[in-house]
């Protein structure tokens, strides 16, 4: 049967811990220049209805790299944006292509798309989630630290789809996470409370950063006001200000900390650019890792050893 990533919770611990372990050795192949192309005669579709940088750019550099074919599709360039029902859009390209990431507004969208297709499912970033940066965070996290587990991991700013995906990878993993956000601005009830029924994982809300940050190894941020919020930016950066990453909060953080930031950052709102270009920073590592990781999710999903003849 196809298997979909649409959130965390799709995966068990020991699928993430086989991806975490699959990246790595994927990105070793890489650094040693070694050519590994499963996928020639493969194709990945990417229908993206936001914009993105390191999303687009590491999906179609991993299907390329692993011997497939990306192929981007404008989501406004096709009969999407003139109403062809995603039940249908969703059959068709199935005939088509091998597997297809979504970016896009809405969860339920995903989720039509992912009943009706016949081909796996990747999330590529909702209003709700970002399953994929998360994992390749955790990765990040496991390189720095060599492990995921009795750390305190600190997410400061807003209760957003990042958030929500660390919730889920909490919930999973059995984290330790402390999530610091304005009352108005915690994360959404119901992810929160499914994640908390399944008993795994210590995981906190506060609106004290300074609690969050006490001790903290990890420190995350993102933006205040995620793509579709722009008009919000103006009141929320008001709200926000005593959330912003700077030095001050990192020195109640362990002496260890890392600092990481799934971009793109606004420099002295959510992150000043002390914090994000000090010693501290792991972001380009973190956004190196997006690429093996994805490498790592195509491979478990499409499968196969394509024969050449
Ligand atoms: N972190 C992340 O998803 O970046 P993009 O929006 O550039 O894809
Ligand atoms: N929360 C941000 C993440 C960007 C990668 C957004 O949705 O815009």
């Amino acid at each position: 049967m196809k298997k979909d990533i649409l959130t965390i919770l799709d995966l068990t611990k020991t699928d993430i811990d086989d991806l975490l372990n699959r990246a790595i050795e994927l990105k070793n192949l890489q650094k040693q220049g070694i050519l590994f192309r499963p996928f020639i005669g493969k194709t990945l579709g990417l229908i993206f209805d936001k914009p993105s940088t390191r999303t687009r750019v590491s999906f179609e550099a991993a299907m390329i790299q692993l011997g497939g074919t990306p192929l981007f599709i404008s989501a406004k360039d096709t009969q999407i944006a003139r109403d062809e029902p995603v039940r249908d859009t969703a059959r068709v390209l199935s005939r088509y292509i091998d597997c297809l990431a979504i970016r896009t507004y809405s969860q339920s969208l995903l989720e039509e798309f992912a009943l009706f297709s016949s081909i796996p499912i990747i999330n590529a970033l909702t209003d709700l989630y970002h399953p994929c940066q998360v994992l390749s965070d955790i990765m990040t996290i496991v390189e720095k630290k060599g492990r995921y587990d009795k750390l305190k991991i600190a997410w400061i700013g807003d209760g957003n789809n990042v958030a929500h995906s660390w919730i889920n990878a909490a919930a999973v993993l059995g984290l330790d996470l402390v999530l610091a956000c304005p009352k108005d601005y915690y994360p959404d009830e119901e992810i929160l409370k499914r994640a908390l029924e399944r008993g795994r994982g210590k995981i906190h809300l506060t609106s004290d950063p300074v609690e969050a940050a006490s001790g903290a190894n990890v420190l995350y941020t993102d933006v205040w006001a995620s793509m579709g919020q722009e008009n919000e930016h103006k009141e929320r950066k008001l709200v926000f200000a005593p959330y912003k990453l700077r030095g001050k909060l990192l020195q109640y953080a362990s002496e260890d900390v890392i600092v990481m930031h799934c971009l793109p950052a606004h420099r002295e709102e959510e992150i000043s650019e002390e914090v994000l270009e000090g010693p501290k920073s792991v972001v380009w590592d973190q956004s190196e890792n997006k690429l093996h990781m994805t490498k790592a999710i195509l491979e478990a999903l499409i499968g196969g050893k394509s024969v050449v003849l």
